[in-house]
């Protein structure tokens, strides 16, 4: 790998985007990483002139975002989160467990060059904790023991499934879809349904009625709602014209013994009215009307 010519066509293709240049920086700090696995300093300078930044300012980004390294990565970046959540949970015994097995420590590589490890901050699946990711791909509900198996299914040279959305790639065809180009390898962005603890919330908003507020009058989500480009005025004010829940309703109750349950003849929508929360085209799990 390393930068190449190819490299400063697609680092202007990503500046194109923009209306202006230095927005363009964190995407091409990616495109670095896909090139060089980390960021370099040649690709700092190259982010520099194209960007018309200096190499100090280009390096103040790249040090405050932990997605950017600057050592080389392996091809498996193993992410063990070890907030609070996936802590209590045993995200810390993960962590130790895969620090033994690789025998590396937070953002070290092994001695092939192929697995880097690191702690992690919250990954945002706190309902599927404790979690890990490789490559920002997601393993929930992971044990010492399940983590141990996925990692030496790397070092096998397998590339185990994730337990939702895409498949797994490298730390390069990560970070080239990072920098925002498609990538076209067979099945590269399929993605299974979300999972259920994910869908939990979206049911009870159903059952209850919650719905988003409408955009502020002129402001451009309300413009585009206007133009058929967004739903959620739409649903609003669906949502206004019906008839308003009884008090047995209890819209913010968060008690399994006071409104989670649809009370007789509220018109509540039961768990079976509530499919439309996983439907395509129904993202706000608003309730459909027969
Ligand atoms: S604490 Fe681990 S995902 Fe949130």
């Amino acid at each position: 790998m390393g930068l190449t010519e190819a490299t400063r066509v697609r680092a202007r293709e990503i500046v194109a985007r923009y209306p202006k240049p230095r927005s363009a920086l964190l995407p091409m700090l990616h495109l670095v990483q896909a090139e060089e696995g980390y960021v370099s300093p040649a690709g700092i300078a190259l982010c520099a002139e194209e960007l018309g930044l200096t190499k100090a300012e280009v390096g103040a980004v790249t040090t405050f975002y932990t997605m950017y390294k600057r050592r080389p990565a392996g091809d498996w970046l193993v992410s063990v989160c070890t907030n609070t959540v996936c802590g209590f949970l045993g995200g810390d015994a993960i962590f130790r467990t895969l620090s033994e097995q690789l025998g590396v420590g937070h953002d070290e590589t092994t001695a092939d060059g192929t697995i880097t490890l690191e702690h992690a901050e919250c990954l945002a699946a706190c309902d599927y904790a404790p979690v890990v990711t490789v490559n920002y791909e997601f393993y929930d509900r992971q044990t010492p023991d399940s983590a141990h198996g996925l990692v030496r299914d790397l070092q096998d040279g397998r590339r185990p499934a994730p337990t939702r959305g895409a498949p797994l790639c490298t730390f390069a065809e990560i970070s080239r879809q990072l920098a925002g180009f498609a990538d076209d390898r067979d099945g590269a962005v399929a993605a299974g349904p979300a999972g259920e603890p994910t869908l939990v919330g979206a049911r009870l908003a159903v059952q209850r009625r919650e719905t988003a507020p409408p955009y502020p009058d002129g402001s451009p989500g309300a413009t585009a709602a206007a133009a058929g480009g967004d739903g959620r005025n739409a649903a609003s004010a669906a949502a206004a014209a019906r008839p308003q829940p009884s008090s047995h309703d209890a819209p913010l109750s968060t008690s399994a013994s006071d409104g989670d349950e649809p009370a007789a003849g509220s018109g509540v929508a039961k768990e079976s009215d509530t499919a439309t929360a996983d439907q395509p085209g129904s993202p706000t799990g608003e309730r459909k009307e027969d």
